[in-house]
């Protein structure tokens, strides 16, 4: 079975590439390096001693896609390209809707030029925007997104519906990812954002090795446990691996829309992660209290019974493993 996956260099996307060509799956893979490096496609393949048929380019570039579905009898695609940094797509909303909406449209079309009708797509927790009810269940409310890239994601989400409704052998698996962290336990690929992190726990590595100096926690004065930011953090392995439970039962699927909460089911602050990093990785992480960050929300974690039932998928790492992965790939210098 062959799957078209963009953004096949990225974070989750070398991740699940890993989890796919190690299930046996042929991968043919998209980036254009705006936040992932050439380098990791060696890595994969050091990893699962096989290759991916990789075109560089972009999802906004009509033609490079025809190309590749020319080329390749595609029977699937899983849709990682998107620009995701909270705070940034306040500061650059037509970019982010551009890249992120945009390029799914021609995506879309493309796809149904070639009759390809099977997509898995990347979407996010925060298209619940403000939570009412945690742990937030999928047939909670979606909508009053407090950031363009959560809008994005939301727009998104009701294109692939309305798709869905006109032409009912469309197949589509919406994973809302949490907060993924952590790195392959190999060392060898993981979270390496181009310039300065957005994320936390990237930051707090970068701080952890020296290369940045002091991580700003963004507000103390939010209504939680410690006043921190909470979030579900899911290791960036176990997100992977419920890609491949989401190929299955799109493949044993008549086609709809299939949507899953991708977390733990466990909330932790800024601060417990800063005291988690230091005590697995027995190093010192310096931090100031700074403002908040515009966009964020207080508290967010997963209710994902819906996923372990109907994809037989449940996360199986713990925080401990997140941040000794995470360490452990920052400490690599690719
Ligand atoms: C986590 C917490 C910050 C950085 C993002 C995006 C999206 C999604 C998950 C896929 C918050 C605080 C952060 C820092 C801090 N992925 N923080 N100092 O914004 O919850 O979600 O990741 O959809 O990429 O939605 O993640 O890691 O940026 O923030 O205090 O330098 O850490 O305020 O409370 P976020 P994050």
């Amino acid at each position: 079975m062959k799957i078209f996956v963009t953004g096949c260099c990225g974070y989750i996307g070398s991740h699940t590439c890993v989890e796919l060509l190690e299930k046996g799956y042929e991968v043919i893979g998209l980036d254009n390096f705006s936040n992932s490096k050439r380098s990791v496609l060696d890595r994969i393949k050091q990893i699962t001693n096989k290759e991916i048929k990789f075109y560089e380019g972009d999802m906004l570039d009509r033609n490079m896609l025809k190309k590749i579905f020319t080329e390749n009898d595609i029977d699937m695609v899983i849709d990682f390209a998107a620009y995701k940094a909270v705070g940034d797509s306040v500061k650059k909303p037509v970019e982010y809707y551009t890249n992120n909406v945009s390029s799914v449209l021609t995506l879309l079309s493309v796809m149904q030029e070639y009759n390809v009708k099977s997509l898995v797509f990347s979407s996010s927790a925060t298209v619940y925007g403000v939570p009412k009810i945690v742990p937030i269940t999928e047939e909670a409310e979606i909508g009053g997104t407090t950031n363009p890239y959560g809008t994005s994601k939301l727009y998104v989400e009701g294109i692939l519906k309305d798709l869905c409704i006109s032409d009912p052998e469309f197949k589509i698996c919406v994973f809302r990812y949490f907060n993924p962290v952590g790195a392959h336990q190999s060392g060898l690929i993981g979270e390496d954002p181009n310039g300065i992190p957005a994320n936390l726990m990237p930051f707090i590595s970068k701080v952890a090795t020296g290369e940045l100096e002091c991580l700003s926690v963004f507000g103390n004065d939010y209504d939680t446990k410690d006043g921190t930011g909470v979030r579900d953090y899911i290791h960036i392995v176990d997100l992977a691996k419920a890609h491949i439970s989401g190929v299955e039962k799109l493949n044993n699927s008549d086609g709809g829309l299939l949507i899953y909460n991708l977390g733990t089911g466990v909330g932790y602050s800024v601060l417990e992660m800063i005291k988690a990093f230091e005590r697995v990785n027995n190093v010192k992480v310096n931090y100031k209290i700074a403002p908040r960050r515009e966009g964020d929300i207080a508290e967010c974690f997963a209710d994902s019974t819906k996923a372990n039932k109907e994809l037989n998928w449940k996360a199986e790492l713990g925080l401990d493993e997140m941040c000794r992965d995470a360490y452990n790939f920052s400490l690599k210098k690719y």
